[in-house]
């Protein structure tokens, strides 16, 4: 089926400007297509009409890299559960149908540019601690032959799935990044390899996170039923023990 659509979309020449929604239509929308297709049709209207068209972000449209942030009628990603914006399809909304189409609003993650926003924040908590140390001496041992519970692997690729698309943050009433941040740093605690640096890695996360002027956790759990990936709010449970026993030990 084919849908006839109105748009109202968030428009921000840069980050100085104060922005506002502008009206679009867009005709003849296949329900096969996703919503970052209809997107295009939009843009080639306005580039044959010569106007400016939506900046926003995407990258590979089959959510893995995390670069698809939109707000969709109030939800972040959209009204489907457990898909990134590049997943959502269009079948998911009615001929006729007004769609508002807005960025995250986070602090920490402010406009750019129209439906972009500057992610940067998130890079910066991966960069305080989000790698582990190897030795590349010659004895290294082969990650394959280190044996790991099969519970702790599953968990710790349950907190890999995460793709910083930065939903959680945006849910979130108090644009916490707790979600984000306890995924990644779960991923790492269940692995012999991510052992070195568990206990900086935590508090080093953590205070960037806090610097970078997320809002704390109130667990209302908005995070985890907007999250596309399903990260769960045990992760965050499990980093306030990470925290906690790292800070106790640095303090002895
Ligand atoms: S926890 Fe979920 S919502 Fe938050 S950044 Fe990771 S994938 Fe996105
Ligand atoms: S474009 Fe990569 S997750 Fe959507």
């Amino acid at each position: 089926m084919n849908m006839n659509l109105t748009l109202k979309v968030w428009r921000q020449k840069n980050a100085q400007d104060k922005g506002k929604m502008v009206e679009y239509k867009v005709t003849n929308i296949s329900d096969h297509m996703s919503f970052l297709e209809m997107l295009d049709v939009l843009n080639e209207d306005l580039v044959n009409k010569n106007e400016e068209p939506v900046a926003f972000d995407h990258d590979c449209r089959e959510g893995i890299c995390g670069m698809c942030s939109l707000h969709i009628n109030g939800e972040a990603h959209g009204p489907d559960r457990g898909v990134t914006t590049c997943q959502l399809h269009m079948r998911m909304f009615k001929d006729g149908q007004t769609i508002y189409i807005e960025p995250w609003r986070a602090k920490a993650l402010p406009v750019i540019k129209d439906l972009i926003v500057d992610r940067s924040a998130l890079e910066r908590i991966q960069h305080a601690g989000g790698y582990i140390s190897v030795n590349t001496s010659g004895n290294t041992q082969d990650a394959n032959a280190i044996l790991i519970r099969k519970s702790d692997a599953d968990k710790a690729m349950d907190a890999a799935s995460c793709i910083g698309c930065g939903a959680c943050v945006a849910t979130c009433k108090n644009s916490s990044a707790m979600l984000f941040v306890a995924a990644k740093v779960s991923q790492f605690s269940y692995l012999p390899q991510g052992q070195i640096e568990r206990k900086e890695r935590v508090m080093n996360m953590v205070e960037q996170m806090d610097k970078e002027g997320f809002g704390n956790c109130t667990n209302t759990g908005a995070c985890e039923v907007e999250c596309p990936k399903g990260i769960s709010l045990e992760f965050i449970a499990r980093m306030n023990r990470e925290y906690f026993g790292a800070k106790i030990v640095s303090e002895k």
